[in-house]
This record gives C-alpha cells, structure tokens and sequence, in this order.
C-alpha cells in the first residue's frame, strides 16, 4: 500500500434501493466507530438514497459520496444533480468517469474533466476512474487509454495544494457489470494491477507536480478473498468494491480483511 491510510470505497450503483440504504448505512455507521484512523470508508449510495444515508452516517466515520454530479451549479439540467448541491448535502468524494458512466452513458474525457473540476471547486475530492476494456487489452493499448483518461480528467482543475489526488484503476473487463458475480477468467492478477497503479501514480505526479502523493485503488470485481492479495501490492492504496459492497456481511469481511 502506499500511504498509510487504507482507502475502502463502496460504490452501490443501482443496486440498493432508499430503504435498503439507510438500513445498511446505519449499521455501517455503528460499525465505523470501533475502526482504527487508518482505514476510510466511504459509501456511495445511489441519489435516491442520498439524503438518509447522509444522515445515518453523520456523526460517525463513515464517509459519503456521490456516483456521479453535473458539472453546473443550479439551472435547467433535468435529472441532474450538482457537485454544490452534494457537498451541501454531505458528499465528501465524488466518483468521476466511472466505466459504466462513459461506456453505458457515453461520458466523454472531456466531460469527466468539467466534474473534476466542478468537483474540486465545490470542496469535495474526485475519485477520478480510469480503465481499459477488453478489446483496448488485446490491442496492447492499456496505458495509452489509461494516460489520456488522466490527461483528460486533471487538464483543467486547480488542484488543492494539501489533498492527496485519488484515482480508482478499474479494467473494464474485470468488472461485475450488473450481475453480482465474477466473470469467468476476468479476474485481473493483483501483479497486473500493481503495474498499472504504478504507471498511474507516475502519470498523476506528472500532471499534478505540486499534489501530494496519488492514491490508487483498485476495482473491478473485489471480493472478501480477493481483497488482501491486491492489498498486498505496494501501490494499491484501497479498493473500490461494487457487487461485494452491497451486501453487509460481505462488506465487513472485506474491511476486516483489510486491516489484518
Ligand atoms: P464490481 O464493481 O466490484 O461489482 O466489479 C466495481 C466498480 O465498478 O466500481
């Protein structure tokens, strides 16, 4: 790992519904408070459930934050939501670019730069998501995908001086698109991962030379047996667990798992 602080971030996607949220929220919020200071978790529930699980989590040390913002502060963008109107609410990190936001919904490189940075100007910090799919491996183009990712996201933020930049490597064929269970042969070798995290931390240190060392997690179907072989790596600083996050005892083997 390579900061102290163990980075353990819970995307629920459209898994959870708002009842289901706030229930797991408030358990994770009473469980938050035995773990030691060197772990963060964060939950990042869907916008339905925002608000309640917010406020379940307040008071404790578990984090919140958004799976996605509009770049615009207020005006006519039906069906949006500002990264202002998150911070107002309680986010503390946003997810930018995830996978299935650019594959499933198209997000462009350039849209993820204006989250980033519309992310950074409300307060919060973006989890910036980069990775390769399937067909962009096989063509040997991994890092050239993933560098332009990075390129793109940071081109336009001021970066605030004393955060430290965070980055989520998902491989798009490694992911548990939707159906909550591995795929066959798409498990990406915690080795595989370590290269790529190691290549990102030396683009981001690049591009943001004044930042505080990057943080990489890593995701893409991560599970309570498979969270420690990729923690072990030196340049994984935590993991962004989808599929495996949304069910309680799942998510507490991984976070004890974690801090063994
Ligand atoms: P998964 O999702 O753990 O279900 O593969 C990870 C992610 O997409 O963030």
């Amino acid at each position: 790992m390579s900061t102290a602080k163990i980075y353990l971030f819970a995307n629920w996607k459209m898994y959870l519904d708002a009842t289901e949220s706030e229930r797991m929220a408030k358990q994770l919020a009473a469980y938050s408070k035995r773990l030691p200071t060197a772990v963060e978790t964060v939950i990042f529930p869907s916008s339905l459930a925002f608000q309640g699980v917010a406020k379940a989590a307040k008071g404790s040390r578990l984090g919140v934050g958004a799976q996605n913002v509009y770049w615009v502060e207020k005006g006519g963008y039906t069906g949006e939501i500002s990264a202002a109107m998150y911070k107002r609410a309680g986010a503390r990190y946003a997810l930018v670019g995830h996978s299935e936001r650019r594959h499933l919904f198209h997000e462009s490189n350039h849209e993820t730069a204006q989250k980033v940075e519309a992310v950074v100007e409300a307060g919060m910090l973006p989890v910036v998501c980069v990775g390769e799919t399937a067909s962009e491996r096989a063509a040997g183009q991994t890092e050239e995908v993933v560098e332009a990712q990075l390129r793109a996201a940071y081109s336009t933020v001021v970066w605030p001086l004393k955060k430290n930049p965070i980055i989520a490597y998902e491989p798009v064929w490694a992911i548990s698109h939707g159906t909550g269970k591995d795929q066959a042969g798409k498990y990406c070798e915690p080795a595989e991962a370590e290269k790529m995290h190691h290549f990102i931390i030396k683009i981001v240190h690049d591009l943001l030379p004044a930042a505080p060392e990057p943080v990489v997690l890593y995701g893409g179907s991560v599970r309570p047996d498979t969270v420690t072989d990729y923690l072990s790596e030196p340049n994984v600083g935590g993991v962004l667990v989808g599929a495996a996050s949304t069910v309680l005892s799942s998510w507490k083997t991984i976070i004890a798992d974690a801090l063994k």
